[in-house]
Protein backbone atom coordinates (compact mmCIF):
# COMPACT_ATOMS: atom_id res chain seq x y z
CA UNK A 1 0.00 0.00 0.00
CA UNK A 2 1.23 3.21 -1.14
CA UNK A 3 1.05 5.25 2.45
CA UNK A 4 2.85 8.38 1.63
CA UNK A 5 -0.12 9.37 -1.01
CA UNK A 6 -3.02 7.57 -0.43
CA UNK A 7 -5.99 8.38 -2.60
CA UNK A 8 -9.32 8.28 -1.91
CA UNK A 9 -10.21 4.47 -3.58
CA UNK A 10 -9.02 4.15 0.53
CA UNK A 11 -11.49 4.32 3.06
CA UNK A 12 -11.66 7.49 5.11
CA UNK A 13 -10.88 5.57 8.42
CA UNK A 14 -7.49 4.20 6.44
CA UNK A 15 -6.34 7.05 5.47
CA UNK A 16 -6.88 8.41 8.65
CA UNK A 17 -4.50 5.39 10.45
CA UNK A 18 -2.41 5.12 7.60
CA UNK A 19 -1.87 7.80 5.14
CA UNK A 20 1.96 9.82 5.53
CA UNK A 21 2.43 7.08 8.11
CA UNK A 22 4.27 3.90 7.32
CA UNK A 23 6.07 2.07 9.68
CA UNK A 24 9.87 3.49 10.08
CA UNK A 25 12.07 1.92 7.36
CA UNK A 26 15.20 1.70 9.80
CA UNK A 27 13.04 -0.09 13.36
CA UNK A 28 9.88 -0.72 12.22
CA UNK A 29 8.79 1.08 14.57
CA UNK A 30 4.84 1.51 13.60
CA UNK A 31 3.99 5.27 14.63
CA UNK A 32 5.85 8.09 12.83
CA UNK A 33 9.45 9.01 14.90
CA UNK A 34 9.60 12.75 16.64
CA UNK A 35 12.42 14.27 14.49
CA UNK A 36 13.17 16.33 16.97
CA UNK A 37 16.24 18.23 14.90
CA UNK A 38 16.88 21.14 13.74
CA UNK A 39 19.21 20.22 11.13
CA UNK A 40 20.57 17.79 8.83
CA UNK A 41 23.76 15.85 7.92
CA UNK A 42 24.45 16.18 3.86
CA UNK A 43 26.61 13.62 1.96
CA UNK A 44 28.22 16.56 -0.29
CA UNK A 45 28.07 20.35 0.04
CA UNK A 46 24.60 21.14 -1.09
CA UNK A 47 23.62 17.32 -1.49
CA UNK A 48 21.01 16.53 1.28
CA UNK A 49 18.75 13.81 1.70
CA UNK A 50 15.54 15.59 1.19
CA UNK A 51 16.32 17.66 4.33
CA UNK A 52 18.20 20.46 4.76
CA UNK A 53 16.75 22.69 7.79
CA UNK A 54 13.65 22.22 9.91
CA UNK A 55 11.89 25.52 8.93
CA UNK A 56 12.01 24.38 5.46
CA UNK A 57 10.94 20.53 5.87
CA UNK A 58 10.71 18.14 8.83
CA UNK A 59 10.07 14.37 8.31
CA UNK A 60 7.25 14.40 11.43
CA UNK A 61 5.53 17.23 9.73
CA UNK A 62 6.02 15.70 6.37
CA UNK A 63 4.04 12.99 7.73
CA UNK A 64 1.45 15.06 9.04
CA UNK A 65 1.40 17.10 5.96
CA UNK A 66 0.67 14.48 3.85
CA UNK A 67 -1.86 12.43 6.43
CA UNK A 68 -4.24 15.81 6.38
CA UNK A 69 -3.82 15.59 2.59
CA UNK A 70 -5.11 12.75 2.25
CA UNK A 71 -8.14 13.12 4.29
CA UNK A 72 -9.18 16.45 2.52
CA UNK A 73 -8.67 14.71 -0.66
CA UNK A 74 -6.01 17.64 -1.70
CA UNK A 75 -2.98 17.04 -4.16
CA UNK A 76 -1.00 19.46 -1.46
CA UNK A 77 -0.95 20.36 2.20
CA UNK A 78 0.92 22.60 4.59
CA UNK A 79 0.93 22.58 8.39
CA UNK A 80 1.42 25.59 10.69
CA UNK A 81 1.69 26.74 14.32
CA UNK A 82 -1.38 27.76 14.82
CA UNK A 83 -4.77 28.01 12.32
CA UNK A 84 -4.15 32.11 12.37
CA UNK A 85 -1.07 31.19 11.01
CA UNK A 86 -2.32 29.49 8.35
CA UNK A 87 -4.44 32.11 7.68
CA UNK A 88 -2.04 34.84 7.99
CA UNK A 89 -0.07 32.37 4.72
CA UNK A 90 -2.87 32.84 2.72
CA UNK A 91 -3.61 36.16 3.26
CA UNK A 92 0.36 36.94 2.33
CA UNK A 93 -0.71 36.41 -1.53
CA UNK A 94 -2.50 39.29 -1.79
CA UNK A 95 -0.97 42.82 -2.23
CA UNK A 96 -1.75 46.72 -1.47
CA UNK A 97 -5.15 47.90 -3.23
CA UNK A 98 -6.25 44.05 -3.27
CA UNK A 99 -9.65 43.54 -1.62
CA UNK A 100 -11.04 40.29 0.32
CA UNK A 101 -14.57 39.12 0.69
CA UNK A 102 -15.61 37.32 4.05
CA UNK A 103 -18.43 36.09 5.64
CA UNK A 104 -19.82 38.62 8.28
CA UNK A 105 -19.82 36.21 10.86
CA UNK A 106 -16.50 34.98 10.17
CA UNK A 107 -14.03 33.80 13.00
CA UNK A 108 -13.32 37.05 15.47
CA UNK A 109 -9.55 36.11 14.87
CA UNK A 110 -9.93 36.08 11.02
CA UNK A 111 -11.87 38.89 11.01
CA UNK A 112 -9.26 40.95 13.10
CA UNK A 113 -6.19 39.63 11.22
CA UNK A 114 -8.19 40.77 7.68
CA UNK A 115 -9.57 44.19 9.18
CA UNK A 116 -6.49 45.11 11.67
CA UNK A 117 -3.31 44.08 10.29
CA UNK A 118 -4.21 43.20 6.79
CA UNK A 119 -5.50 46.54 6.09
CA UNK A 120 -2.26 47.72 7.41
CA UNK A 121 -0.49 46.96 4.17
CA UNK A 122 -2.68 48.17 1.88
CA UNK A 123 -5.43 45.47 2.01
CA UNK A 124 -9.01 46.31 1.59
CA UNK A 125 -12.32 44.00 2.97
CA UNK A 126 -15.86 44.01 3.68
CA UNK A 127 -18.21 41.52 5.03
CA UNK A 128 -21.60 40.17 3.34
CA UNK A 129 -23.82 37.43 4.36
CA UNK A 130 -22.08 34.51 1.60
CA UNK A 131 -25.26 32.60 2.14
CA UNK A 132 -27.19 34.75 0.18
CA UNK A 133 -26.41 35.76 -3.46
CA UNK A 134 -27.22 39.46 -4.07
CA UNK A 135 -25.43 40.00 -0.70
CA UNK A 136 -22.18 38.89 -2.55
CA UNK A 137 -22.43 40.38 -5.70
CA UNK A 138 -23.30 43.29 -3.94
CA UNK A 139 -19.57 43.31 -1.92
CA UNK A 140 -17.64 42.06 -5.03
CA UNK A 141 -15.46 44.61 -6.52
CA UNK A 142 -13.13 44.14 -9.14
CA UNK A 143 -10.27 43.83 -7.04
CA UNK A 144 -11.52 41.27 -5.21
CA UNK A 145 -8.86 38.21 -5.14
CA UNK A 146 -9.88 36.41 -1.80
CA UNK A 147 -13.50 35.13 -1.14
CA UNK A 148 -13.49 33.89 2.50
CA UNK A 149 -15.68 31.48 3.81
CA UNK A 150 -16.25 29.71 6.99
CA UNK A 151 -19.00 26.99 7.01
CA UNK A 152 -20.35 25.86 9.41
CA UNK A 153 -19.95 29.23 10.82
CA UNK A 154 -18.85 30.30 14.31
CA UNK A 155 -20.64 30.59 16.62
CA UNK A 156 -23.74 30.80 14.58
CA UNK A 157 -23.50 27.33 12.60
CA UNK A 158 -24.18 29.43 9.85
CA UNK A 159 -23.97 27.28 6.09
CA UNK A 160 -22.43 28.60 2.95
CA UNK A 161 -22.63 26.53 -0.12
CA UNK A 162 -19.15 25.81 -1.38
CA UNK A 163 -20.12 25.43 -4.88
CA UNK A 164 -21.95 28.52 -5.57
CA UNK A 165 -19.62 30.29 -3.91
CA UNK A 166 -16.63 29.01 -5.56
CA UNK A 167 -18.36 29.46 -8.96
CA UNK A 168 -19.10 33.05 -8.03
CA UNK A 169 -15.46 33.87 -7.05
CA UNK A 170 -13.93 31.69 -10.13
CA UNK A 171 -16.01 34.08 -12.43
CA UNK A 172 -15.22 37.03 -10.47
CA UNK A 173 -11.35 36.54 -10.93
CA UNK A 174 -10.79 35.45 -7.41
CA UNK A 175 -9.95 32.48 -5.58
CA UNK A 176 -12.31 30.87 -2.98
CA UNK A 177 -11.19 29.83 0.81
CA UNK A 178 -13.15 27.59 3.36
CA UNK A 179 -12.05 27.22 6.53
CA UNK A 180 -13.37 23.55 7.23
CA UNK A 181 -12.24 23.75 10.88
CA UNK A 182 -15.91 23.11 12.47
CA UNK A 183 -17.04 20.33 9.80
CA UNK A 184 -13.59 18.57 9.30
CA UNK A 185 -12.71 16.48 6.16
CA UNK A 186 -14.91 13.98 7.91
CA UNK A 187 -18.16 15.43 7.28
CA UNK A 188 -16.90 17.77 4.46
CA UNK A 189 -14.30 18.44 1.69
CA UNK A 190 -14.78 22.15 0.49
CA UNK A 191 -12.18 21.34 -2.91
CA UNK A 192 -14.69 18.70 -3.87
CA UNK A 193 -17.19 21.87 -4.31
CA UNK A 194 -14.44 23.94 -6.30
CA UNK A 195 -12.42 26.30 -3.48
CA UNK A 196 -9.03 26.12 -4.11
CA UNK A 197 -7.83 26.23 -0.38
CA UNK A 198 -8.68 24.50 2.92
CA UNK A 199 -7.77 25.71 6.23
CA UNK A 200 -7.85 24.23 9.49
CA UNK A 201 -7.24 25.07 12.78
CA UNK A 202 -6.01 21.62 13.76
CA UNK A 203 -6.19 23.20 17.40
CA UNK A 204 -10.13 21.50 17.16
CA UNK A 205 -11.79 18.20 16.21
CA UNK A 206 -8.24 17.39 14.23
CA UNK A 207 -5.83 17.28 17.26
CA UNK A 208 -9.48 16.63 19.55
CA UNK A 209 -6.90 16.47 22.80
CA UNK A 210 -7.18 20.00 23.74
CA UNK A 211 -3.12 19.49 24.27
CA UNK A 212 -1.96 21.42 20.66
CA UNK A 213 -2.15 24.06 18.87
CA UNK A 214 -1.73 24.20 15.14
CA UNK A 215 -3.03 24.93 11.33
CA UNK A 216 -3.01 23.71 7.76
CA UNK A 217 -3.73 24.29 4.37
CA UNK A 218 -5.31 21.93 1.95
CA UNK A 219 -5.16 23.00 -1.67
CA UNK A 220 -4.75 21.30 -5.43
CA UNK A 221 -3.20 23.50 -7.23
CA UNK A 222 0.65 22.79 -7.88
CA UNK A 223 1.01 26.36 -8.28
CA UNK A 224 -0.35 27.79 -5.69
CA UNK A 225 1.12 24.71 -2.94
CA UNK A 226 4.68 26.20 -4.54
CA UNK A 227 3.49 29.82 -3.72
CA UNK A 228 2.14 29.09 0.11
CA UNK A 229 5.32 26.67 -0.01
CA UNK A 230 7.59 29.58 -0.07
CA UNK A 231 5.72 31.63 2.23
CA UNK A 232 5.70 29.10 4.58
CA UNK A 233 9.78 28.21 5.00
CA UNK A 234 10.10 32.46 3.98
CA UNK A 235 7.45 33.59 7.06
CA UNK A 236 8.79 30.33 8.85
CA UNK A 237 5.74 30.07 11.22
CA UNK A 238 6.14 26.00 11.22
CA UNK A 239 4.86 23.42 13.88
CA UNK A 240 7.45 21.45 15.98
CA UNK A 241 8.21 18.20 15.26
CA UNK A 242 6.32 17.60 18.85
CA UNK A 243 3.03 18.91 18.09
CA UNK A 244 3.23 17.74 14.12
CA UNK A 245 2.90 13.96 16.44
CA UNK A 246 0.72 14.95 19.19
CA UNK A 247 -1.27 15.87 15.49
CA UNK A 248 -0.93 12.23 13.66
CA UNK A 249 -1.99 10.83 16.99
CA UNK A 250 -5.31 12.74 17.10
CA UNK A 251 -6.17 12.15 13.76
CA UNK A 252 -6.10 8.58 13.53
CA UNK A 253 -9.39 8.53 15.81
CA UNK A 254 -11.13 11.33 14.07
CA UNK A 255 -13.79 9.47 12.45
CA UNK A 256 -14.96 7.44 15.33
CA UNK A 257 -14.67 10.74 17.49
CA UNK A 258 -16.83 12.76 14.81
CA UNK A 259 -19.16 10.17 14.76
CA UNK A 260 -19.90 10.52 18.63
CA UNK A 261 -19.79 13.80 18.54
CA UNK A 262 -22.48 14.12 15.99
CA UNK A 263 -24.68 11.51 17.78
CA UNK A 264 -24.10 13.40 20.98
CA UNK A 265 -25.24 16.97 19.11
CA UNK A 266 -28.12 15.43 17.77
CA UNK A 267 -29.26 14.21 21.36
CA UNK A 268 -28.94 17.81 22.89
CA UNK A 269 -30.33 19.74 20.15
CA UNK A 270 -33.16 17.68 20.48
CA UNK A 271 -33.22 18.14 24.38
CA UNK A 272 -32.69 21.53 24.07
CA UNK A 273 -35.13 22.31 21.21
CA UNK A 274 -37.98 21.49 23.99
CA UNK A 275 -36.84 22.94 26.91
CA UNK A 276 -38.53 25.76 28.05
CA UNK A 277 -35.77 28.25 29.04
CA UNK A 278 -34.57 27.43 25.41
CA UNK A 279 -35.61 30.34 22.97
CA UNK A 280 -33.43 29.26 19.98
CA UNK A 281 -31.38 26.42 18.97
CA UNK A 282 -29.06 27.01 16.14
CA UNK A 283 -27.78 23.33 14.68
CA UNK A 284 -27.33 23.09 10.87
CA UNK A 285 -28.75 19.56 11.10
CA UNK A 286 -32.49 21.03 11.91
CA UNK A 287 -34.64 21.21 8.93
CA UNK A 288 -35.73 24.55 10.39
CA UNK A 289 -32.27 26.33 10.41
CA UNK A 290 -32.39 28.77 7.22
CA UNK A 291 -29.17 27.24 5.73
CA UNK A 292 -30.09 23.58 6.22
CA UNK A 293 -30.83 22.79 2.35
CA UNK A 294 -26.83 23.66 2.01
CA UNK A 295 -25.60 21.79 4.75
CA UNK A 296 -27.43 18.80 3.51
CA UNK A 297 -25.96 18.84 0.09
CA UNK A 298 -22.55 18.72 1.41
CA UNK A 299 -22.03 17.75 4.53
CA UNK A 300 -22.12 13.87 5.55
CA UNK A 301 -23.43 15.05 9.49
CA UNK A 302 -23.86 18.14 10.76
CA UNK A 303 -21.24 18.27 13.61
CA UNK A 304 -20.51 18.66 17.39
CA UNK A 305 -20.89 22.61 17.60
CA UNK A 306 -24.86 23.75 19.25
CA UNK A 307 -25.71 27.15 19.89
CA UNK A 308 -28.76 28.32 21.31
CA UNK A 309 -30.32 31.52 22.87
CA UNK A 310 -32.06 31.44 26.43
CA UNK A 311 -35.05 33.21 28.11
CA UNK A 312 -33.52 35.91 30.58
CA UNK A 313 -30.87 37.82 28.66
CA UNK A 314 -27.19 38.01 29.16
CA UNK A 315 -27.06 37.37 33.03
CA UNK A 316 -29.09 34.35 32.33
CA UNK A 317 -26.80 32.47 29.64
CA UNK A 318 -23.57 34.05 31.88
CA UNK A 319 -25.04 31.79 34.92
CA UNK A 320 -26.12 28.91 32.38
CA UNK A 321 -22.63 28.62 31.09
CA UNK A 322 -21.06 28.95 35.00
CA UNK A 323 -23.17 26.28 36.19
CA UNK A 324 -22.18 23.32 34.28
CA UNK A 325 -20.07 20.55 35.75
CA UNK A 326 -19.15 18.51 32.86
CA UNK A 327 -19.28 20.89 30.17
CA UNK A 328 -16.41 22.85 31.30
CA UNK A 329 -16.88 27.02 30.82
CA UNK A 330 -13.72 27.49 28.46
CA UNK A 331 -13.12 28.88 24.93
CA UNK A 332 -11.91 26.44 22.19
CA UNK A 333 -14.04 23.36 20.92
CA UNK A 334 -13.53 20.19 18.99
CA UNK A 335 -11.82 18.46 21.25
CA UNK A 336 -13.36 14.72 23.57
CA UNK A 337 -14.33 17.32 26.18
CA UNK A 338 -17.18 18.94 26.43
CA UNK A 339 -16.99 23.03 26.84
CA UNK A 340 -19.72 26.09 27.70
CA UNK A 341 -18.94 29.81 26.48
CA UNK A 342 -20.88 32.47 26.31
CA UNK A 343 -19.98 34.26 22.57
CA UNK A 344 -20.37 38.03 22.82
CA UNK A 345 -18.28 37.95 26.06
CA UNK A 346 -16.04 35.65 25.53
CA UNK A 347 -14.41 34.18 21.68
CA UNK A 348 -16.31 36.92 19.84
CA UNK A 349 -14.95 39.78 21.24
CA UNK A 350 -11.53 39.49 19.24
CA UNK A 351 -13.93 40.46 16.62
CA UNK A 352 -14.79 44.20 17.70
CA UNK A 353 -15.78 45.85 15.00
CA UNK A 354 -17.11 43.11 13.20
CA UNK A 355 -20.83 43.91 11.17
CA UNK A 356 -22.11 40.36 12.72
CA UNK A 357 -23.87 41.19 16.58
CA UNK A 358 -23.93 38.26 18.44
CA UNK A 359 -26.80 37.75 20.28
CA UNK A 360 -25.58 38.33 24.30
CA UNK A 361 -28.21 35.54 25.18
CA UNK A 362 -26.36 33.20 23.36
CA UNK A 363 -24.50 30.09 24.30
CA UNK A 364 -22.15 27.74 21.98
CA UNK A 365 -21.76 24.17 23.15
CA UNK A 366 -18.21 22.29 21.86
CA UNK A 367 -20.19 19.05 22.82
CA UNK A 368 -17.51 16.20 23.67
CA UNK A 369 -17.96 12.34 23.45
CA UNK A 370 -18.84 12.13 27.07
CA UNK A 371 -22.15 9.45 27.86
CA UNK A 372 -24.66 11.50 26.77
CA UNK A 373 -26.81 11.37 29.76
CA UNK A 374 -24.31 13.14 31.76
CA UNK A 375 -24.31 15.88 29.08
CA UNK A 376 -28.18 16.07 29.08
CA UNK A 377 -28.33 15.57 33.12
CA UNK A 378 -25.53 18.45 33.45
CA UNK A 379 -27.80 20.79 30.89
CA UNK A 380 -30.90 20.18 32.63
CA UNK A 381 -29.63 21.07 36.03
CA UNK A 382 -27.41 24.30 34.99
CA UNK A 383 -31.03 25.12 32.75
CA UNK A 384 -33.16 24.38 35.95
C1 LIG B 1 -13.11 28.58 12.72
C2 LIG B 1 -11.75 28.95 13.24
N1 LIG B 1 -10.77 29.25 12.37
C3 LIG B 1 -9.53 29.58 12.79
C4 LIG B 1 -9.22 29.65 14.13
C5 LIG B 1 -7.83 30.06 14.57
O1 LIG B 1 -7.10 28.95 14.94
P1 LIG B 1 -5.95 28.92 16.06
O2 LIG B 1 -6.59 29.28 17.37
O3 LIG B 1 -5.45 27.51 16.00
O4 LIG B 1 -4.92 29.91 15.66
C6 LIG B 1 -10.21 29.34 15.08
C7 LIG B 1 -9.90 29.40 16.52
O5 LIG B 1 -10.77 29.32 17.35
C8 LIG B 1 -11.51 28.97 14.62
O6 LIG B 1 -12.50 28.68 15.47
Amino acid sequence: MARENMDEKWGFETRAIHAGQKPDQQTGAITVPVYQTTTYEQDEVGKDRGYEYSRTGNPTRTALETSLAALEGANHGRAFASGMAAEDTILRLLNPGDHVLMGNDAYGGTFRLISKVLTRMGVDWSAADLSIKEDIEKNMNPNTKLVWAETPSNPLLSIVDIQTLSDFAHDNGALCVVDNTFATPYLQKPLEFGADFVVHSTTKYLGGHSDVVGGFIAMNSTELDQEIGFLQNAVGAVPAPWDCYLLLRGVKTLPVRMDRHCENAESIVNFLSSHSQVEHVLYPGLTSHPTHEAAQKQMKKYGGMVSFTVKGGAEAARQIAAKTNVFTLAESLGAVESLIEVPAAMTHLSAEGSPLEVDNSLIRLSVGIETVEDLLLDLDNALA
